[in-house]
């Protein structure tokens, strides 16, 4: 294997982080396992090397002593105001086996392929009903008015949130991605604090009503999962768990619906096919998650002296396993850049990860946005990008992958 470190790669300008995959094409091609000069960072871009460390948890591990709650827990207003609502804990996604197995165990019991496939219905209708909100008017601000808004219903409905407060979701939801990422003055980090319990303490009223009036969803079940002789989740628990799910079920699924449409529109060809046959809306969706994987990339660290890919890796080490890199390995998808709603084998994307951390809820988002795309082409048809505005661009992101906005016309059908 081939690995060249001496390629130049700048993957803090705002040209790379907008647009990766020339860099990513460079790195698979010379350094699959690049180690960024001067840092303890080991950039991963190829298939079969991000497979490998995903296969070895205890080597590559997720725990992050660092809070969710970011640069906020050392600033004292945030931590006044912290102190009013529960402790954060791990349980998935910072989290290691044997510790991570227990959650992951018990919080799979709320995501059954029935209880998933139970929602099928409900979901076109809820598609359906945005779609009316602007299908006489032959255009629509896609982002606002679809793609953020049908996650949020989905996963606020599951959470046990009242109908009138889902505008609260995506202020809570963004309020939880702005503190684990984003560089903010102390009076936004109190604002987003502020943001934090206030959710706490609206998800324990729902989870002590869903102890006294269970209903059919993923709530309920969490509050009742139990697993062998495994402790059932405490409250602190509880909260941490509806947290991740709240933060991990929209930014990714509402980037995967603009994204997504942005692919259809600029491969009509593509969209043609489907239109003609639905059935392959499945596969469409398999290979639009390839293409697009929101979740760009996520962190390991090492916690050994170790190597990948031929590259040592000592202890200490943080890796950044680019899930979009890889699921564009021609190793594995021959014309990787080609967006083929035929495909075959448009499963073996690691768009969900793999292993361990493999995303719960991947039935939950495979049945939205099969629902979703569903009912825009059964009723919209010729759509194309807003005339009247500059090509949408994509935000500058290491982690995410998604269009800043998408304005779109066209015909109701
Ligand atoms: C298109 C939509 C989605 C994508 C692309 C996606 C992607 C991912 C990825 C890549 C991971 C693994 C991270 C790692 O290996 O460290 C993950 C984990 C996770 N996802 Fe998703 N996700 C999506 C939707 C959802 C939804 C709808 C939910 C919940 C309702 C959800 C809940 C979770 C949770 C709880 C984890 C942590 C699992 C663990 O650490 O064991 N995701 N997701």
């Amino acid at each position: 294997m081939t690995t060249d470190q001496n390629i130049a790669l700048d993957l803090s300008s705002e040209a790379f982080l907008r647009e990766p995959h020339a860099s990513y094409r460079l790195g698979r091609q010379h350094c699959p396992v690049y180690a960024v000069p001067n840092q303890d960072l080991v950039m991963v871009f190829g298939y079969d090397e991000v497979l490998e460390a995903l296969m070895k948890p205890k080597i590559f591990s997720s725990k992050n002593e660092e809070s969710v709650l970011g640069a906020s827990i050392h600033n004292p207003e945030c931590q006044a105001i912290y102190k009013t609502g529960w402790p954060q804990v791990p349980t998935l996604l910072t989290n290691d086996p044997p510790s991570h197995t227990r959650f992951k165990k018990l919080v799979s019991q709320a995501f059954t392929r029935d209880r998933v496939a139970g929602m099928q219905g409900h979901m076109e209708a809820m598609a359906d009903a945005l779609i009316d909100n602007f299908i006489e008017d032959g255009e629509c601000d896609f982002i606002d008015q679809f793609a953020n808004p049908l996650p949020c219903q989905v996963i606020a409905e599951q959470l046990g949130f009242h109908k009138s407060d889902i505008a609260k979701v995506k202020v809570w939801s963004d309020a939880f991605i702005d503190l684990i990422g984003k560089d903010m003055t102390s009076a936004e980090q109190v604002e987003r604090a502020k943001s934090v319990v206030a959710f706490q303490h609206y998800m324990k009223a729902c989870l002590d009503e869903r102890r006294t009036h269970p209903r059919e969803d993923v709530l309920t079940d969490l509050v009742n999962a139990r697993v062998d002789d495994e402790t059932p989740l405490n409250e602190a628990e509880l909260l941490n768990v509806a947290q991740a799910l709240l933060v991990a079920a929209n930014t990714t699924t509402s980037h995967m619906l603009s994204g997504g449409l942005l692919a259809l529109i600029d491969h009509p060809v593509q969209l043609a096919k489907v239109r003609e046959n639905l059935d392959l809306i499945p596969n469409m969706v398999e290979e639009l998650l390839r293409l697009q994987t929101p979740t760009q990339g996520m962190w390991r660290r090492a916690s050994e002296d170790t190597e990948l890919g031929g590259v040592p890796i000592k202890k200490g080490t943080m890796l950044m396993l680019v899930f979009t890199s890889a699921n564009r390995d021609k190793k594995h998808f021959p014309h990787p850049d080609d967006f083929d709603v035929e495909r075959d084998f448009s499963t073996a994307h690691v768009a969900f990860s793999r292993g361990v951390h493999t995303c719960i809820g991947m039935m939950l988002a495979r049945q939205e946005l099969v629902c979703a795309f569903r009912q825009i082409i059964k009723r919209m048809d010729n759509i194309r990008l807003s005339s009247s505005r500059p090509r949408p661009q994509y935000e500058p992101s290491l982690i995410f992958r998604g269009l800043e906005s998408l304005h779109v016309e066209f015909t109701a059908r």
